[in-house]
């Protein structure tokens, strides 16, 4: 199963030039991220990777790059995300950010979304995916610092081969 997790604003937004716009203002929402991902594979784009200071907690924390670069420790570099995606045998998890999710789409089987309810003028988005997914989990709305957000999980409607 291959799984994306991220939190998009009204527009499908997830960062813009600085990052994301509702850094720290959302703990419930870092929780369940963590929650979510603990345990797992888990693979980033470069640019997510260039943000964090220290690795997620997994055992995988993979960076799809073709910079042929090195990277920190605890860090794993992939050149291919599609053909390593194509060939996991074990559940992983899509972390992002925007060039990452564009470029593996076609690989998601569920979505699990932090829904925003307010615009935060993104410059970099989410694809687009209510056609192609189903809703099947809505939490309910909870607000913090401001920011009203709620949680859904969203599958594939015809499944991939
Ligand atoms: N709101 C959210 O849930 C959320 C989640 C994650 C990230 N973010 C934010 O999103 C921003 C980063 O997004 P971004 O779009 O700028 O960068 P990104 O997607 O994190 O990284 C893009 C880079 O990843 C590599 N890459 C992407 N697809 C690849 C593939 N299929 N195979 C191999 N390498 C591949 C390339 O690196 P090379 O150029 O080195 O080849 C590409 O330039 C950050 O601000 C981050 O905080 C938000």
């Amino acid at each position: 199963m291959i799984r994306f997790i991220a939190a998009i604003d009204s527009k499908r937004g997830i960062a813009d030039e600085h990052g994301i716009p509702w850094h720290g203002k959302i703990p419930t929402d870092v929780r369940y991220y963590h929650q979510k991902i603990k345990g797992f594979t888990t693979i980033m784009g470069y640019g997510m990777y260039t943000e964090l200071s220290k690795p997620l907690v997994n055992p995988t924390n993979y960076v799809a790059s073709q910079r042929g670069t090195t990277l920190r420790d605890g860090f794993i570099l992939v050149e291919d995300a599609v053909t390593f995606l194509r060939n996991a045998t074990a559940d992983v998890w899509v972390l992002g950010g925007a060039v990452l999710f564009a470029s593996t789409f076609d690989l998601a089987d569920e979505l699990y979304i932090t829904q925003l309810t307010a615009n935060f003028n993104c410059t970099k988005f989410f694809p687009s995916f209510e056609s192609d997914f189903t809703l099947i989990r809505r939490g309910e709305d909870l607000s913090e610092n401001g920011v009203t957000f709620r949680f859904e999980v969203w599958k594939r409607k015809v499944p991939r081969n």
